[in-house]
């Protein structure tokens, strides 16, 4: 029989004959520093399996795909070389834990089904307006005030109790280490200077009036921005991103920069004095700028910041400033940053955005979408990453259907690259995975939604919208950066 992979492997030569192949069946592996990095070389043959990695993350490579191997071919698999290795170095899905809170355990079983896809990057919402969901021992009001809210009602929907929840660092600690044995590194957003009112009700000093603030209930943008003329809420981030630094291994740290409303901004002596004696023109440049002064702490400590698309708006970013994550641009930022040689993560709000409903963002869609098309040339890319932001999902088991199958799609881009197989070709790889994500407890969402017929397609989009938008949302635009400019 022939296997099921996903991603598809970038060589796959079948040789005559076919092997038993089970559990049982010997393994022999060595490394070859020929193999590029996380690459692999895999024969089967007379009953048994060779492997050749480059380095300890693609011998784990190799396993998943001999585990895919046997997974699909039920015993008797034909026998064939592979020689396979990523086209991105990043290869990402993210999950928002603070709209709607998911637990370790959650986590845990994400973090393994993404492994099997050969994911390596797990970009970990922490912070937002209606939830601060980490520790940190220096400010304990942050998860004391900052990770409950009274109530949750998001769109149409009040649920009519609190929903509270945060991780101690033990709690970081054990993710982090159960993404490291799969060869996933974990990315923390810190979010700032916007979505960032619930660090504001633990500390309303954050703020550019000082003023109490409440922990957000609903969806939606909210003028609640950190005052970044004020030097003590600057130090105050430091002291956090120190704590966050040294619970996160990894080089890579997220510090937001979309959707933050300038309106604070422009009543704020501090924030105005900021800006005239740092020679800043716009409150986009104030943003770039102070964005610009984190990296630059960041990289003292090592570790590379990634920001939102919109951080580069004022023209502070350079290259080798930050990693930049677009996602939904008005203006193309993005494309002359990567050509400059800037480091783009592709996470496109219409192809990979999986909180929207298949109608909107059916498989097909997501399948189809080339990563390397918005910023010019696939070296301009440096990853790809699908996003579950979770206002609107309200179950695990909506959360698994919402991102499987819709991710395996990210996979196979960041993987093998674009284009790979057709469309049929990766639908039958993705079904072959139905039984192996149920034995993880991750649940499928049924085929049949997967790409609606076009007149089932609309009913399913305002299905969703009426759920979810509400008044206040309309008025300030869905997708703010997407229509006519309100700011300054
Ligand atoms: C975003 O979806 N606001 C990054
Ligand atoms: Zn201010």
């Amino acid at each position: 029989m022939k296997p099921q992979l996903l991603p598809c492997p970038r060589k796959l030569r079948r040789i005559s004959g076919a092997s038993r192949l089970d559990e049982a069946t010997p393994v022999a592996t060595q490394r070859s520093a020929a193999l590029p990095p996380e690459g692999y070389a895999l024969t089967l043959e007379n009953d048994r399996v060779q492997i050749t990695a480059a380095d300890d993350a693609g011998e784990f490579y190799a396993r998943q795909t001999l585990r895919q191997m046997i997974e699909t071919c039920g015993g008797a698999c034909d026998n064939l070389e592979i020689e396979d290795a990523p086209v991105l170095a990043y290869r990402a899905f993210h999950v928002d834990c603070c709209r709607h809170f998911y637990g370790v355990d959650d986590l845990k079983k994400l973090i393994e089904a993404a492994a099997r896809f050969k994911l390596n990057v797990f970009h970990w919402h922490l912070t937002d307006d209606q939830g601060w969901r980490l520790e940190i021992k220096r400010y304990p009001r942050l998860t004391e005030v900052g990770a409950t809210r009274p109530d949750s009602r998001f769109g149409g929907v009040i649920e009519g109790k609190p929903h509270s929840g945060y991780f101690t660092q033990a709690q970081v600690r054990e993710i982090v280490a159960f993404c490291a044995a799969r060869h996933i590194e974990v990315v923390p957003e810190i979010e700032l200077p916007g979505h960032f009112t619930a660090a504001m009700a633990a500390y309303s000093f954050l703020g550019c009036t000082g003023a109490p603030v409440e922990i957000e209930m609903t969806a939606g943008i909210f003028p609640h921005v950190l005052c970044v003329g004020n030097p003590e809420a600057r130090e105050f981030v430091r002291q956090v991103l120190d704590e966050v630094c040294a619970l996160f291994p990894g080089r890579y740290l997220h510090i937001g920069g979309d959707e933050a409303p300038r309106a604070a901004w422009q009543g704020c002596a501090h924030c105005r004095e900021r800006m005239e004696q740092r020679g800043l023109p716009s409150f986009d440049a104030l943003q770039g700028d102070y964005i610009k002064e984190l990296a630059a702490y960041l990289k003292e400590k090592g570790k590379t910041a990634i920001t939102w698309n919109e951080s580069l708006k004022g023209g502070q970013l350079g290259a080798d400033d930050v990693l930049v994550q677009r996602w939904m641009e008005r203006k193309p930022l993005t494309k002359p940053f990567a050509q400059a040689g800037g480091r783009v993560i592709e996470a496109d709000f219409y192809h990979y955005y999986f909180d929207y409903p298949y109608g909107m963002t059916p498989l097909k869609k997501s399948f189809s979408f080339d990563p390397f098309k918005k910023t010019g040339a696939p070296t301009s890319v440096f990853g790809v990453e699908g996003c579950l932001w979770t206002e609107f999902v309200r179950s695990f088991n909506d959360l698994c259907e919402k991102l499987f199958p819709r991710l395996l799609a990210v996979a196979e881009r960041g993987w093998s690259g674009f284009p790979t197989r057709s469309f049929p070709a990766f639908l039958e790889a993705v079904e072959a995975q139905r039984a192996p994500l149920a034995a993880l407890g991750i649940p499928m969402r049924p085929r049949v939604d997967w790409d609606l017929p076009p007149h089932r397609r609309l009913p399913d989009i305002i299905r969703f919208f009426k759920g979810s938008l509400t008044p206040d949302l309309l008025r300030q635009g869905l997708f703010p950066d997407s229509g006519k400019k309100k700011e300054q």
